[in-house]
């Protein structure tokens, strides 16, 4: 049960960057990796829509064998993963927008959360919302255009820049000394972020605490490969290859990388 892999999926490429975290955290275990780029982005999808996608993700990962799904997705874990803890024995672990340490954190008591619609609009981002950041200001901004920029490889292109900009500058003007990542695609635009903004705002995402997570729910389950070598790690994409093979190399980590049909 140990030697199964760590099944992750999300709409597309950007669920690598949690990936990264993972396969850092815990070098000796083997990762699965789907990425749904043929349906996205999530973000505009309905609850229903993508509740039926992270249920067909779900499925593929628990034919391939995988002992804990890793919803690498905030758009999926806000709308889907109630639904998938309750229909399938397995642990599921999710990713939310760090909202809870930049509230903590923040001195000018406002922050700013970048993320999808389906997150910002989902009921579970409207609770942690409340839970933790109730008494200082959330400016929330829709990335409109941004996981599709990223799906087609335009991640340090003049026109993220400028879609970048007119997300952040408002936010700015609020003065948020706290940017909060909410989709796992926009680690990958930390570069352009930090030629926006100025040194005194903080870049928050989950990524780490996503893989803290991983490692302790595996632990508990008594989960953990015990096996001494290096893990090997496979992704599948449902669609163009070339946007996630030049993600992946980055990486300094070996991979395969092939297409499937999901
Ligand atoms: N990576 C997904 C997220 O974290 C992207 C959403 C999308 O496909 O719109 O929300």
């Amino acid at each position: 049960m140990q030697d199964k892999a760590i099944g992750i999926f999300d709409s597309g490429v950007g669920g690598t960057s949690i990936w990264k975290e993972i396969a850092t955290l815990l070098p000796n275990e083997n990762t699965i990796y789907l990425a749904d780029s043929k349906y996205a982005p999530y973000g505009k999808r309905s609850k229903e829509e993508i509740i039926e996608l992270s249920i067909k993700n779900t499925e593929k990962l628990l034919e391939l064998n995988c002992k804990i799904i890793v919803v690498a997705c905030n758009t999926a874990t806000t709308n889907a993963i109630k639904v998938l803890r309750s229909t399938y024995n397995i642990p599921f672990i999710g990713i939310e927008p760090a909202i809870k340490p930049a509230a903590i954190r923040t001195k000018t008591r406002k922050i700013g959360v970048l993320a999808t619609k389906g997150t910002l609009s989902s009921e579970l981002f409207a609770k942690t919302s409340d839970l933790y950041a109730n008494n200082i200001e959330v400016i929330e901004v829709i990335g409109t255009g941004l996981v599709e920029l990223i799906e087609g490889g335009k991640i340090e292109s003049p026109e993220m820049y400028t879609l970048l900009e007119s997300y952040i500058k408002p936010m700015i003007q609020k003065d948020i000394d706290h940017l909060v990542l909410g989709c796992s695609h926009y680690p990958y635009l930390i570069p352009v972020l930090k030629e926006i903004l100025s040194e005194n705002v903080t870049i928050i995402d989950s990524g780490e605490a996503v893989a803290k997570q991983t490692k302790a729910i595996l632990a508990t389950n008594n989960l953990l490969r015990t096996n001494s070598n290096m893990g090997e790690h496979h992704f599948y994409t449902n669609s163009d290859i070339a946007t996630l093979q030049h993600i992946l190399q980055k990486s300094n980590i070996l991979y395969l990388a092939d297409t499937l049909d999901f």
